[in-house]
């Protein structure tokens, strides 16, 4: 069927007993009955569950038409935002590769003053530039000082009245951000109260840098919303987030430490990055916990690959499988010897995918548990339902641990120290 995402798991060693996953998800019915209708304890974060409630049709519609008053002018886009409030739009927006939009710059996800110069810099090749500040309640140091930064900038660059129209801040109503935007004339973007930074990829918060750079965002939704329905509609049994969810706990409970989300396709590399964002930092607390880390190959199976072989057995993989055939490069014959005949004529697509088989083959036979999900094709509707699927079960993962998927407090941890040697006023 178009659109279907697969999970397959091959589990060579038998870490998971005959019938224990079947049990622990029937055990689990009550909890995934909970998350679908929205667990009353997390009333206040669960803006994004229904998806039309931060992203309907009206409003992916207005993102539309702001976006397409910047993508008439700009020849650079600065998204600024740190950790949930920037990953989710980079990560589409390196997978799909949209064309003929404004370059798409990140800047306020990190402290690093070369990064900010070279982005400077850089801007200074462009003759008309947009910014976007994406803060919840914008407190965060980082993309507070680089939109000061970048607002100067655009302010000496144009003027004060032209830099205003060229100036969008996402946070939430009520907040400094959006009294800075009120004072000064810049457009004021909906961070929703009831979505946390990485849950916002259902927002403006995702949705507006990715339609300013192309991104289909009505069927980048419409996967979304697809998604919601096949798992609200699921019984416990059939339930492809619950099965996730109940492998990895069961997983957790065997003494496996670590989930490597393992590709082939190295534009998902930031895809992945929002995946450890929202596992890591949803479930890492309490003393518990997978710890998500990412393998893109076949690069990496030339480095952590032999880790994975030989190495402390302290992980099982995921793979991220995109069946499509979606670039065709065929090895052309050669009469110089370099010993690569016995591939010509083959295409690198062709030997991706026996690479992707070799590899899954290699580590199951060693007894690493090996996930699969197969998705159709690197597309709007697919990210869409992922984006969907792994907040989905990301939130009844946390269930399952016992742990708040919505708080952080554990980053709070090095701000103290970092603040007060900042001088920050109350620190
Ligand atoms: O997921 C989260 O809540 C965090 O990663 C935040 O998105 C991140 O810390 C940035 O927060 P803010 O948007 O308030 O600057």
């Amino acid at each position: 069927m178009e659109g279907k995402i697969t999970l397959t798991l091959t589990d060579r060693k038998g870490v998971i007993a005959p019938g224990a996953l079947e049990a622990r998800m029937a055990q689990a019915a009550p909890l995934l009955e909970k998350a679908v209708a929205g667990d009353p304890v997390y009333r206040d974060f669960l803006g994004w569950r229904t998806v039309d409630e931060s992203a309907g049709p009206e409003r992916v519609a207005f993102l539309q038409q702001q976006a397409a008053r910047v993508r008439a002018d700009a020849d650079a886009f600065v998204v600024i935002g740190i950790g949930g409030s920037n990953q989710s739009s980079r990560a589409a927006i390196k997978a799909l590769r949209p064309a003929g939009g404004p370059a798409i710059l990140w800047a306020g996800n990190t402290i690093s003053a070369a990064e900010m110069a070279r982005t400077l810099k850089e801007l200074d090749g462009y003759a008309s530039v947009y910014i976007d500040c994406i803060a919840k309640n914008f407190e965060t140091l980082e993309p507070g000082i680089a939109f000061r930064v970048l607002r100067q900038y655009l302010e000496r660059r144009y003027g004060e009245k032209d830099a205003a129209r060229r100036i969008f801040a996402t946070g939430t109503p009520g907040s400094t951000l959006e009294a800075l935007c009120r004072d000064n004339g810049y457009t004021f973007l909906t961070f929703p109260e009831r979505v946390g930074g990485r849950f916002s990829v259902i927002s403006d918060v995702g949705l507006f840098p990715m339609a300013v750079a192309g991104v289909d965002i009505a069927a980048l939704t419409g996967g979304m919303r697809a998604m919601r329905d096949e798992l609200f509609a699921a019984p416990a049994g059939e339930n492809m987030a619950l099965r996730y969810a109940c492998i990895r706990k069961l997983l957790l409970e065997a003494g496996y430490d670590l989930e490597m989300l393992a590709f082939f396709e190295p534009r998902l590399d930031y895809f992945a990055k929002w995946w450890v964002q929202t596992f890591a930092e949803s479930e890492g607390k309490e003393d518990t916990a997978l710890y998500p880390v990412v393998a893109s190959n076949s690069e990496d199976l030339h480095a952590t690959g032999q880790f994975v072989q030989q190495g402390s057995p302290i992980l099982f993989e995921t793979f991220l499988t995109v069946a499509a055939r979606d670039a065709s490069v065929v090895l052309p014959a050669e009469t110089k010897k370099d010993y690569f005949d016995y591939l010509t004529g083959m295409d690198f697509w062709d030997m991706n995918d026996v690479a992707r088989r070799a590899t899954i083959a290699a580590h199951s036979e060693r007894g690493i548990p090996c996930l699969e999900f197969t998705v159709p094709a690197i597309d709007e509707d697919t990210l869409g339902r992922l984006y969907y699927f792994f907040l989905f079960a990301c939130y009844l993962s946390c269930m399952l641990l016992g742990v708040n998927p919505f708080d952080q407090p554990g980053v709070e941890g090095y701000k103290g120290y970092m603040f007060k040697n900042l001088g920050k006023p109350g620190a």
